[in-house]
């Protein structure tokens, strides 16, 4: 496995491989590889020749109060990791690398990013379109894959790659868990043990909800009750959202016609770590 540090060394590979015909797929990270992560290199490693994971904790999409400095960055051990599982390229550049001091440019995607996740993070997701755009222009994938445990963050890729005819194909991954039913996330290593126990009703919220809707309920205020009701159990959850929205505009929906996506935040209240889980009812990403 090759472990690329600049940019301009990112797009001279590039076109290397492209030269010779050789078909690229990116796999954005922010490093502190797990299970999620490794599963989608595997679903990427099936789509084209060259398999590039960047490993790059954008510092643009964190808030000024939020976990930038303190996110984890285990770095050896991802390129361990990523090179284990059939990785051709780790690509990790600089802070000062992918920003530059005359950086000045930014990529906002509208509305959308306004809804869920978007109310208490309100620059979040123009930090993560703008990092991810640059990532295909220096990386020029044919395909590069996201998972669905960000199923906003999915959503609005997709929106921008439509909006600005990016050569790309968006290539959807599903939300690996632990044995307990938690999405598996780098931000878990925050939680007390406690935190960890009740974190487990997120997921059994979600459960719950399939088996209601699979039982024929399509009104949604039932469906977020019975997730509320989960949350309600520990005092250690703090919900932010619970919400069942459409999945192209991410309204609020009152009642499922189709699909939706049922999506949670919430604040564990010991570590204040902040976890989101959701399902897809009715369809996919
Ligand atoms: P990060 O949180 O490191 O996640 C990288 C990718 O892994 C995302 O596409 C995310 O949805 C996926 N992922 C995380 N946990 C998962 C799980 N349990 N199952 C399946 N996939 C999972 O998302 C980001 O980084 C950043 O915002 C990024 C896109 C890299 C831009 O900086």
């Amino acid at each position: 496995m090759k472990t690329v540090t600049s940019v301009h060394e990112m797009t001279n590979l590039a076109y290397a491989f492209r030269s010779v015909g050789k078909r690229i797929v990116l796999i954005p990270t922010m490093g502190a590889l797990h299970r999620g992560h490794l599963s989608l290199l595997k679903i990427a490693k099936e789509l084209a020749d060259v398999t590039v994971m960047s490993v790059f904790v954008n510092p643009t999409q964190f808030g000024p109060h939020e976990d930038y400095s303190r996110y984890p960055r285990p770095f050896d051990e991802d390129c361990r990791k990523a090179e284990a599982a059939g990785c051709d390229v780790v690509f990790a550049p600089a802070a000062g690398d992918m920003y530059p001091p005359l950086h000045s440019t930014s990529v906002q995607v509208d509305g959308i990013t306004t809804r869920l996740c978007g109310k208490s993070r309100p620059t979040h997701f123009q930090g993560v379109t703008t990092v991810v755009l640059k990532l295909f222009n220096c990386i020029k994938p044919h395909f590069a894959v996201f998972g669905q445990k960000d199923a906003q963050q999915l959503i609005i890729i997709r929106r921008m790659v439509e909006d600005l005819y990016c050569p790309v194909d968006i290539v959807a991954a599903p939300i690996v868990r632990e044995n307990d039913g938690l999405a598996l996330s780098s931000r878990n290593a925050y939680l007390t043990q406690e935190e960890r126990s009740a974190a487990v009703l997120i997921s059994e919220g979600l459960q719950a909800v399939e088996k209601l809707f699979s039982d024929g309920e399509r009104h949604t205020a039932p469906l977020i009750e019975t997730i509320e009701e989960r949350f309600a159990q520990s005092s250690l959850i703090a919900p932010e959202y619970v919400e069942i929205v459409d999945l192209c505009l991410l309204e609020p929906v009152d009642r499922i016609a189709d699909s939706a996506l049922v999506a949670v935040a919430c604040r564990m209240g010991q570590s204040n770590t902040r976890l989101i889980d959701n399902i897809i009812l009715g369809g996919r990403l």
